[in-house]
């Protein structure tokens, strides 16, 4: 009933306010951290507590990362990061497909700047695993657009577990054009060297489209081996509309946008399978797409998936979600 981003923000804003009353963090824990040891799994040098994490987007300023510890997840993506703060695009930008169990989004890297989240990440509580989702801003032209990169990577090194370098998004003008071959390379090569400069280099993922072609993909694991980047994940939203149970009348007053949530989740599962298989699973991958329930995480682990991320399902089921799933991984 209520445009889906003012909900968002409410929500936010709510859950930051209640989360300060005393004994409301422990209440949260106690109903929605799963911890079993079962669950667990090491990967890139780190132990995840569990292998559900929440996908970019949510929060993007790292506004919440205590609050959304509280509510299980075995790690959070902050950003997509730009280096300078931008408003975004305009409203509305956000859209429910009930329907369809999806949204519809044409956000456009909202946020409040790499810094402004570093400040905040130095302040945090909880020791969940933090990955940095970082972008470039929309003015700044693809030549530029390592300089981006570089920037927000400089600034968040101290201050996250992970990198995933975002050039998959629907919404920044000719950004998934960083998704070709030669500029791809540069790209991960730039990143990469100003990380293999630190003294204890941090694992850099890519994260990708689920609407790029196999001859695409087969680049896209030439460039990861070819970069020694630590993985990729697969995949961010689709601008692919078909066999949609949302109205054709609907879907055109939206407009454009990447889609998220169940029409997603079997070509992000077949991403994830087509490059498990033809990289002979030399790296790991994050599978993110689509995911609501156990059964939705494991066919993503069965297609050579490591790690799974939700985001739309988190909207549509709520707080509870992250606990539903693994209590149902760890009855079987
Ligand atoms: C996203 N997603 C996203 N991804 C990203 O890399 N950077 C971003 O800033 C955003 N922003 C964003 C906003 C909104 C409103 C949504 C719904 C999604 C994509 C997200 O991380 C994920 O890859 C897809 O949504 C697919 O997963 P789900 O939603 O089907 O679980």
């Amino acid at each position: 009933m209520f445009d889906a981003e003012s909900v968002h923000h409410f929500v936010f804003s709510f859950f930051k306010f209640a989360h300060k009353f005393p004994g409301v963090p422990t209440l949260l824990r106690y109903y929605f951290v799963v911890k079993n040891d079962n669950l667990k799994k090491e990967l890139f040098g780190l132990t995840f507590t569990n292998p559900i994490g929440l996908a970019a987007g949510f929060d993007k300023n790292a506004e919440l990362i205590d609050e959304l510890a509280d509510l299980g997840f075995g790690f959070i993506e902050i950003g997509t990061l730009t280096p300078q703060p931008q408003p975004g695009n305009d409203l509305p930008r956000l859209f429910r497909l009930p329907e369809d169990n999806a949204l519809i989004n044409r956000m456009g890297f909202n946020n409040k700047g790499v810094k402004s989240a570093k400040e905040r990440l130095l302040n945090r509580k909880s020791k969940v695993i933090i990955g940095g989702n970082i972008g470039k801003n929309k003015n700044t032209p693809n030549e530029n657009a390592v300089d981006d990169y570089l920037i927000c990577f400089e600034e968040l090194f101290d201050v996250v577990d992970y990198f995933v370098v975002n050039v998959s998004s629907p919404n920044t003008p000719n950004l998934r054009e960083l998704q070709e071959k030669e500029p791809l390379t540069n790209l991960l090569n730039a990143v990469q060297l100003a990380n293999l400069k630190k003294k204890i280099p941090k694992p850099i993922l890519l994260k990708i489209a689920p609407d790029l072609r196999d001859s695409q993909l087969d680049d896209i694991v030439e460039i990861v081996l070819s970069t020694k980047i630590a993985g990729l994940i697969a995949t961010n939203t689709t601008i692919n509309r078909s066999d949609l149970n949302t109205p054709e009348n609907r879907l055109s007053a939206i407009g454009q946008g990447g889609l998220s949530g169940k029409p997603v989740a079997d070509r992000s599962t077949e991403v994830i399978r087509y490059i498990h298989k033809k990289s002979n699973g030399k790296f790991p991958i994050i599978g993110v797409g689509g995911i609501a329930n156990a059964n939705d995480v494991k066919e993503k682990l069965a297609a050579g998936a490591s790690l799974v991320q939700i985001y739309t399902s988190f909207i549509y089921e709520g707080p509870g979600v992250v606990a539903k799933i693994c209590k149902e991984l760890l009855k079987e």
